[in-house]
């Protein structure tokens, strides 16, 4: 492993990793139009090896390998064993995947062995994100690429901004953390992206901003929708981990003011938000710079 990765391996193979599983199938609608717009990007083929980093349940992995077909090949790696657990689980038999607990950051990998470097929403957690890419890059072949989508400002994101927003005069707000510290907006700033990928020893870095309606919540009705969106918040994100110390009734607060921010977005089936990314190309040099 490179860099400290500790308090991480921590959260996601404990109550993180348990709340991921626990939403999975909502997480996965969540993120569905972005890892699309990555497999675009990385534009796999027949025959490819992909490597998808954080693969977590392993819906990218699954959508990669339906992709490279039988004579292709992806490897998810993971830290979470739960998630891990969940992708074997879900993964067709014959589907042309693998899935292994390890870290990214320093996990043994065949030398330039992928195609394809993949991650929907998996690199914004190392301590050390230039060393950990180093590290990657040398199970890439050759020219082999680099894709993936990463969240960009939580400021940018409705899903994130408006929740923390309603908890203002309920909990006071932490100060806002060191934006470069592991975490879900780490890669927010996309000249810090284009730094760590040339540290690492990438070239042809190319970051384009895409913007989708995320599904937040899932319900038959309207109002079972919102509900549901309002026991996601709670349960998986910043805005659980603002109120995972508070009592009871500060949580009821927060939960009616979130419900009635909800109740305004548009959706049915779910409650509909904006999420802002970025999808982020690089690429292996023929020879090393
Ligand atoms: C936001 S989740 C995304 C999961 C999945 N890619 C998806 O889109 O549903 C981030 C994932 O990165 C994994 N992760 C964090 N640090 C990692 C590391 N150093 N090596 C491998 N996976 C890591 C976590 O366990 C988690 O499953």
């Amino acid at each position: 492993m490179t860099g400290n990765n500790t308090a991480q391996i921590t959260d996601w193979n404990g109550q993180g990793g348990e709340r991921w599983v626990a939403n999975q199938a909502r997480l996965d609608a969540m993120a569905a139009a972005f890892g699309q717009a990555a497999i675009d990007a990385a534009a796999p083929v027949a025959g490819e090896r992909v490597l998808d980093v954080g693969c977590g349940a392993g819906a990218s992995s699954l959508a990669l390998a339906a992709r490279v077909g039988a004579q292709g090949q992806v490897l998810g790696v993971d830290i979470s064993e739960a998630l891990i657990e969940r992708a074997r689980a879900l993964a067709p038999q014959d589907a042309p995947v693998r899935f292994q607990v390890a870290d990214a950051s320093g996990a043994e990998l065949p030398e330039g062995a992928f195609d394809i470097l993949f991650s929907r929403f998996g690199v914004m957690f190392f301590d050390d994100p230039a060393a950990a890419f180093a590290h990657m890059r040398r199970a890439l072949k050759p020219g082999g690429r680099v894709a993936f989508v990463c969240w960009r400002g939580a400021a940018e994101n409705d899903w994130v901004r408006l929740p923390m927003g309603a908890l203002k005069g309920i909990v006071p707000l932490a100060a806002p953390p060191d934006p470069e510290a592991p975490g879900p907006f780490s890669f927010g700033d996309p000249a810090r992206v284009a730094r760590i990928l040339t540290a690492a020893g990438f070239t042809d870095i190319a970051i384009a901003p895409f913007d989708a309606a995320v599904p937040f919540g899932e319900g038959a009705t309207r109002d079972a929708a919102i509900d549901d969106a309002v026991k996601m918040t709670l349960e998986v994100g910043p805005l659980s981990r603002a109120l995972a110390d508070q009592p009871d009734d500060i949580r009821d607060l927060a939960s009616a003011e979130v419900r009635t921010v909800f109740a305004r977005l548009p959706g049915e089936g779910a409650v509909m938000m904006e999420g802002a990314v970025w999808i982020v190309m690089a690429r292996n040099p023929h020879r090393t710079l």
